[in-house]
């Protein structure tokens, strides 16, 4: 996972009312919204999911990078003062470009969920996640600098039956079943901001006793530090706004957005061209 430590960005006092732009390649990223929104309640923010165009996971790496660009544009247009990648697969294959490409600073969800699996890992972590997450390697690397050892596995299934709804079902429980059979760990890493929607199946199969650990908490720990460090957090009394765009006809994916927010969506669903 690169580093902008390098990079220096502007920031006057006017740009701490400014929203966080924050978004993935559907609606699996409202699982890190929705803990951002819980954590910084002063905080306006911009969701956009490229439904159009979800699963990116099943993509080439210049696809994935060249999509998540032209999401970045977007956002930087909408005027925002920070970015968060809630996606694993932007996050595992195309952060640099991200970055380079941004105005503004950038975080992503795969070093702060490793920072925090490490911390906790006593044998071996199991990670989970899209076949380009997988195969990126971002994981795997990041946990070897730290000395610990993983098995990962891909899940291709489980972003398109998410973005259907289909969670609690017979069929879902089955290819969890497939994806998990033998894998013996502690920890389990939802590699995929989608994953949390199935942690009741996951929890299912791979027994009551594996620790899943998701990106939410520790990517809204790594916010905090960013914008107490670069002085950015909102210090005005105006009510935080929320906006959501989608790259795709809303109807069915406000219908399933609606279960990752327990059914109160802060905001209505807008579609939006990239
Ligand atoms: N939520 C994305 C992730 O975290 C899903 C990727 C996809 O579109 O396949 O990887």
């Amino acid at each position: 996972v690169a580093s902008d430590q390098a990079k220096v960005y502007n920031s006057a006092s006017w740009m701490n009312d400014l929203p966080i732009g924050v978004f993935d390649s559907g609606i699996g990223g409202l699982t890190v919204l929705k803990e951002l929104i819980k954590r910084f309640p002063r905080e306006s923010f911009i969701y956009l999911g490229d439904t159009a165009r979800v699963p990116y996971g099943t993509r080439d790496k210049e696809t994935i990078k060249r999509f998540s660009i032209e999401l970045v544009d977007f956002l930087l247009k909408q005027k925002v003062k920070a970015l968060v990648v809630a996606c694993n697969t932007m996050s595992s294959v195309a952060l640099s470009e991200i970055k380079n490409r941004s105005t503004v600073p950038v975080i992503d969800v795969i070093s702060p969920t490793v920072k925090l699996a490490a911390k906790n890992a006593r044998d071996k972590i199991g990670i989970i996640g899209t076949r380009a997450t997988i195969n990126s390697r971002a994981y795997e690397k990041a946990f070897q600098e730290l000395g610990v050892k993983i098995e990962a596995r891909e899940c291709p299934l489980f972003v398109p039956l998410i973005e259907e709804g289909v969670i609690d079902s017979k069929a879902t429980e089955i290819i969890a079943k497939t994806y998990l059979d033998g894998l013996k760990v502690d920890y389990l890493v939802l590699g995929c901001t989608h994953y949390p929607l199935l942690s009741k199946v996951i929890q299912k199969v791979i027994g009551k006793k594996v620790r899943l650990i998701d990106s939410a908490h520790p990517t809204a720990d790594a916010l905090r530090n960013l914008l107490s460090s670069s002085d950015l957090s909102a210090d005005s009394n105006i009510k935080p706004s929320y906006k959501f765009y989608v790259t795709d006809d809303t109807k069915k994916t406000e219908e399933v957005a609606r279960l990752f927010f327990d059914n109160k969506l802060p905001a209505k669903l807008q579609k939006v061209t990239v």
